[in-house]
C-alpha cells in the first residue's frame, strides 16, 4: 500500500502538490470509491482513476543518466539546503530514485540514477572493478614520470591507489588535460592522485561509467537508459541481462 498522491505522481499526474490537489477536489476513485482524504493509502494494483480515467502506473525499474552541473550536491536531501541532484529529475520519481555513488560538489558529468538496488549494489562494489573514466583539466603539464605515477598507483593518505589508465589529451596556456580511467570509488580520489603529483584539478568531468557513456547530453539534463543500456551495465557487473521481462 502507498499513498494515493505518490502513486498518482508516478503515473504522471503532475508534482505531489498536484496529486494532492486532485484528491482535494474528488476527482479521484479507489475502486469505485471517491477518495478526498489524504493521508489515504491504496495498492498500486488497485483500480484508481482520475476523472473517470483509469492511471497507469509504469512497471519496471528507473535509470537515468544525468549530466550534473557545478554546485549541485550528490545526495537526495541536503541539510544545508543547497541544490540536489534531485532537483534536476521529475517529481514524481523523486522518492523512488536515489544516485548511484557520488560527485563532489563541483564536479560535473555522468551520474547514474536509478531504483534497482542490486544493480547499485554491484556498480559501487570494489569486486566488480567497474570503470569510471574522468577529464581532469589540471594545472600545468604533468611529466611522463608523474603520469607513470598516477598509472602505477600513488600513496593516499588512505592507502595506495590502484592501477589507472591516464593519458594526457592536451596541454596549453597554463593547464593540461587528462583522460583518466580508475576502478576505485573513494572520496575526491582523482582530485586528491593529481593534487599528489602537483598539478590540482582544475576542472572534473566524468564522462563514462562502465560501458555507459555521457555523450552529447546538456548539463542539467538527464535521458533514459535504453533496454540496451542497462542490459550492457548488468553484463558488466555478472547480472544476468534477461531479466525475464
Ligand atoms: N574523483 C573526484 O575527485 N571527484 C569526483 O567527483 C569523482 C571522482
Amino acid at each position: 500500500m502507498e499513498r494515493l498522491q505518490k502513486l498518482l505522481a508516478r503515473a504522471g499526474h503532475g508534482s505531489r502538490r498536484a496529486c494532492e490537489e486532485l484528491i482535494r477536489e474528488g476527482r479521484v476513485t479507489v475502486d469505485g470509491r471517491t477518495v478526498t482524504k489524504l493521508g489515504a493509502k491504496a495498492s498500486p494494483d488497485a483500480d484508481i482513476r482520475v476523472d473517470g480515467e483509469p492511471i497507469s502506473i509504469p512497471e519496471g525499474h528507473i535509470y537515468l543518466a544525468l549530466n550534473k552541473p557545478p554546485g549541485y550536491v550528490t545526495t537526495r536531501d541536503d541539510p544545508h539546503g543547497r541544490p540536489t541532484v534531485m532537483d534536476l529529475v521529475p517529481e514524481g520519481w523523486r522518492d523512488r530514485i536515489y544516485p548511484v555513488g557520488r560527485l563532489d560538489q563541483d564536479t560535473t558529468g555522468l551520474l547514474l540514477m536509478t531504483d534497482d538496488g542490486e544493480l547499485t549494489q554491484r556498480l559501487l562494489h570494489p569486486r566488480h572493478h567497474v570503470p569510471k573514466q574522468y577529464l581532469a583539466d589540471v594545472e600545468g603539464t604533468p611529466s611522463e614520470s608523474q603520469l607513470r605515477r598516477l598509472r602505477s598507483g600513488i600513496e593516499l593518505e588512505d592507502g595506495p591507489t590502484q592501477p589507472a589508465e591516464v593519458m594526457l589529451v592536451a596541454s596549453g596556456s597554463g593547464e593540461s588535460r587528462l583522460r583518466i580511467t580508475i576502478t576505485e570509488g573513494r572520496n575526491r580520489q582523482v582530485r586528491r592522485m593529481c593534487e599528489a603529483i602537483g598539478h590540482p584539478v582544475r576542472r572534473l568531468k566524468r564522462v563514462a561509467m562502465g560501458p555507459l557513456r555521457l555523450g552529447e547530453l546538456p548539463l542539467g539534463q538527464y535521458r533514459e537508459l535504453s533496454v540496451g543500456q542497462v542490459s550492457a551495465l548488468r553484463q558488466a557487473v555478472g547480472l544476468p541481462v534477461d531479466d525475464g521481462e
